[in-house]
């Protein structure tokens, strides 16, 4: 027979109601009787029954978070930063990956609906306007966009200052001589790398340098498809004599192709990136970069959808954290 909250009142000499609003983590409780209730949920074993609990709250405290992929250590401090919030906060996540996939994204979101999760934060896989994140908001599910936003989706969305922090990047490199800077992108469809993109154009522009199209390379958001653009452009009869990578899988492609053909960085080719360098590859350390607040980041979108389930109607907001440009 499973222990109940009545059985848990009776040991700690309390009402039930009291012993609910310790366990839901609401309303006022004396010091006294939460001392004396947590006793008694120790002694007797007791454990919630969240389903039973979720029919008369309307409430799971589960919340849904949605990367495109936890192997990145972008999205794994990302995870860390939701997480530390949402469990202060008595809820628990449920991790799902979309492999920059929208079709997966929609799965995901809608297995995450069925499941009935308090709200969402998710990282879009593109920023394309979103059937399936329109219906969430036309269902007043709470949602949270992070690292990207989407078009027409009037939801909080927090990221960071791409555009600005790419022409630092940029002019870092046109200031150490570079007038043929090439870059390497994966997705052009997510706004991170279409702010990354015109932060490039800006600081060219400024510069006086020409854009050329013939520069600008996108790949598969991985490693070894950011190498072989990489190992193409630095082939080249005339090569680029610096290279802006616009996300960290991007930079360790880059450098391995580098690094295999023996060049020098940064006296034969210069780079670049974006994101900190966190898996093990061949070469130098010293990398300047692009340095982004993942784990704040992961905080204040977890306290904005906290602030969404807990009935916030306000306007939907736009934040946007800076970056840190760094060299070595
Ligand atoms: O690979 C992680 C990168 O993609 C980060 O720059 C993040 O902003 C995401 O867009």
């Amino acid at each position: 027979m499973s222990v109940t909250i009545k059985d848990v009142a009776e040991k700690a000499g309390v009402s039930p109601a009291t012993v609910s609003r310790v366990i839901g983590s609401r309303g006022y409780v004396s010091d006294k009787n939460r001392r004396k209730i947590q006793a008694a949920i120790r002694e007797l074993g007791y454990q919630p029954n969240v389903l039973a609990r979720s029919m008369v709250t309307k409430s799971t405290c589960i919340i849904g978070l949605v990367v495109t992929d936890i192997l990145n250590p972008f999205f794994a401090h990302l995870a860390r930063g939701v997480e530390k919030v949402t469990w202060q906060e008595g809820f628990t996540l449920i991790l799902a990956n979309t492999d920059e996939d929208p079709d997966r994204e929609t799965a995901v979101v809608r297995t995450l609906q069925a499941q009935q999760v308090d709200g969402l934060i998710l990282v879009p896989s593109t920023s394309l306007p979103s059937p399936h994140l329109s219906e969430l908001v036309d269902r007043k599910v709470p949602l949270v966009l992070v690292d990207r936003s989407v078009r027409n989706l009037a939801v909080d969305t927090v990221m960071v200052d791409n555009e600005h922090g790419a022409y630092q990047a940029v002019s870092y490199l046109v200031q150490k001589g570079h007038s043929q800077v090439g870059v390497i992108l994966d997705n052009p469809e997510i706004s991170t790398n279409i702010e990354r993109l015109a932060g490039y154009r800006r600081a060219l522009e400024e510069a006086g340098i020409p854009y050329r199209e013939d520069l600008i390379r996108s790949c598969q958001y991985t490693e070894q498809s950011a190498h072989d653009i990489a190992a193409e452009m630095i082939a080249r009869a005339d090569p680029p004599s610096a290279i802006f990578t616009t996300n960290n899988f991007m930079t360790l492609g880059a450098l391995n192709a580098i690094i295999e053909r023996g060049m020098k960085i940064p006296e034969q080719i210069a780079i670049v990136g974006f994101d900190d360098l966190e898996l093990p590859w061949m070469g130098p350390a010293q990398i300047s970069t692009v340095r982004q607040p993942v784990h704040e980041m992961g905080n204040v979108a977890a306290q904005r959808l906290l602030a969404r389930i807990r009935g916030d109607q306000s306007p939907a907001l736009e934040i946007r954290l800076k970056t840190r440009f760094s060299t070595e």
